[in-house]
């Protein structure tokens, strides 16, 4: 059985009381975060001095997704800021492969995400440039939106691929997920599951956490 990581998206939370909000997930394994431009997705959210506040006031790893354009210009400031992992969308980069690597040298996890209707059998070849790979299971943009189980197929081709080849990248799914859905995405394959209104819609947010964390494990 793998060990399944369970990572809140902050993009749920009140961001007015974001220090209160961190301090209730912190049986989690990391805290999600949400980066949006209004070009890349049809949303805005937040940008560097936010995000370099919350790597200072959380214990937990902080994980960066950005859901920006030209990551190539902007990841490496937001991984100078403290975040543990950065995630861009390997369409919005021409270089995913010189992006990982900048990355990694910074001391920061690095991975790719692919939306919906991108296949990821055409990046399969550079997967060992990477620390994880991230199966949206949404349209990226907005929180609370339905489960697309249709992506359960690429979770199960990739975790196919990492495991024949001896990797040890972790796959994470984000949108969607919740009690319900986290036996469908951990018996995929996926290992690292993002939850932002099943987590900051429950009333009790340690107990949403380990709800799904039971549920993954079952
Ligand atoms: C959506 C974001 C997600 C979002 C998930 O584009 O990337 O991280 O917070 O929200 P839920 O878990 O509510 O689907
Ligand atoms: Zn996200």
């Amino acid at each position: 059985i793998m060990d399944i990581q369970i990572a809140p998206s902050i993009l749920s939370a009140d961001f007015v009381n974001l220090e209160r909000d961190l301090q209730a997930i912190s049986s989690a394994d990391m805290v999600h975060v949400d980066v949006m431009d209004h070009h890349f997705v049809p949303n805005l959210t937040l940008g560097e001095p936010i995000v370099e506040r919350i790597c200072q006031v959380t214990d937990l790893p902080v994980d960066v997704h950005l859901m920006i354009e030209d990551p190539d210009r902007w990841a490496p400031e937001f991984a100078q800021l403290g975040a543990s992992s950065i995630t861009f969308h390997a369409g919005a980069t021409h270089a995913p492969v010189r992006l990982a690597r900048q990355l990694r040298k910074m001391g920061v996890k690095a991975c790719f995400a692919v939306r919906p209707a991108e296949p990821v059998e055409p990046l399969f070849d550079i997967i060992d440039e990477f620390d994880m790979v991230l199966v949206m299971t949404v349209e990226p943009g907005f929180g609370g939106q339905k489960f697309l189980d249709n992506q359960m197929n690429k979770v199960r081709r990739l975790r196919d691929y990492i495991t024949a080849h001896g990797m040890a990248t972790h796959i994470q799914v984000d949108g969607g997920v919740s009690s319900q859905t986290a036996p469908i995405v951990a018996q995929a394959g996926a290992d690292v599951l993002v939850a932002g209104s099943a987590v900051y819609g429950a009333a009790d947010r340690a107990q949403a956490i380990s709800d799904i964390r039971q549920a993954a494990q079952k």
